[in-house]
């Protein structure tokens, strides 16, 4: 079995991740077991995040490393949050609560806010994922997915986090926070990035 390192801390993607790259016969790693610390995201790419991110966890473990970096886009807003989805109404102030659930709101607050006298309401999910031999791989593997959808008013749903209950999907005629963790998986930015990364990993699997 070989081992990868996943430069993520979240539980939901460190299990989805563990479950799609088992049948290759490799073991995904958190970077919490090597210690890794917490790497810059100072870009303006999800590409070079994610890259950094990867190259960052490889260089600590000494082990090909895969690393994800994603957000949601909103046209009329000119592609933001994008990459500052994470963070998008800034630090919380002091005294307030730090949790993600509690940035997660102050997050979809603000999406909120600038939206109000926005020209339209269309909106994707963007997901990067990479995949590095080594630290200074030249020739990392790279998967993308998008997931388009709308942003509404009234939030829906409690599953999933982020955006998910104010991201709705007319074709479903739900928000992704009222899809099952499995319907969600199966279309979602994340779930199709991993599954093209798997595709191309088993195409160069010799090489890995
Ligand atoms: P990261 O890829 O872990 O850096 O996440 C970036 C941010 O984008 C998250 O903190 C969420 O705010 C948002 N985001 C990314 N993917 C999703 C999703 O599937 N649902 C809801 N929000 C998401």
């Amino acid at each position: 079995m070989k081992k990868l390192v996943i430069a993520s801390n979240n539980p939901g993607k460190l299990r989805e991740i563990g479950q799609l790259l088992a049948p290759l016969g490799i073991e995904a790693v958190p970077q919490s077991e090597f210690g890794v610390p917490e790497a810059d995201e100072p870009h303006c790419t999800f590409i070079e995040n994610a890259l950094a991110k990867a190259r960052h966890a490889s260089h600590h473990a000494g082990l090909p490393a895969l690393a994800d970096d994603s957000g949601i886009c909103v046209a009329a807003l000119g592609g933001e949050p994008g990459v500052r989805s994470a963070r998008y109404a800034g630090e919380p102030p002091a005294g307030s609560p730090r949790g993600r659930d509690s940035q997660d709101a102050r997050n979809n607050r603000k999406l909120l806010a600038m939206l109000a006298n926005a020209s339209g309401r269309n909106a994707h999910y963007y997901c990067v994922i990479v995949l590095v031999r080594h630290a200074r791989d030249p020739e990392p593997l790279i998967a993308e997915g998008r997931w388009h959808g709308e942003v509404i008013d009234t939030p829906r749903g409690t599953n999933g986090f982020g955006y998910d209950p104010y991201f709705y999907l007319p074709e479903f005629g739900r928000t992704a926070a009222e899809l099952s963790p499995e319907e969600k998986n199966a279309i979602s930015h994340r779930g199709q990035a991993l599954a093209a990364l798997t595709a191309r990993l088993r195409a160069v699997h010799g090489a890995w």
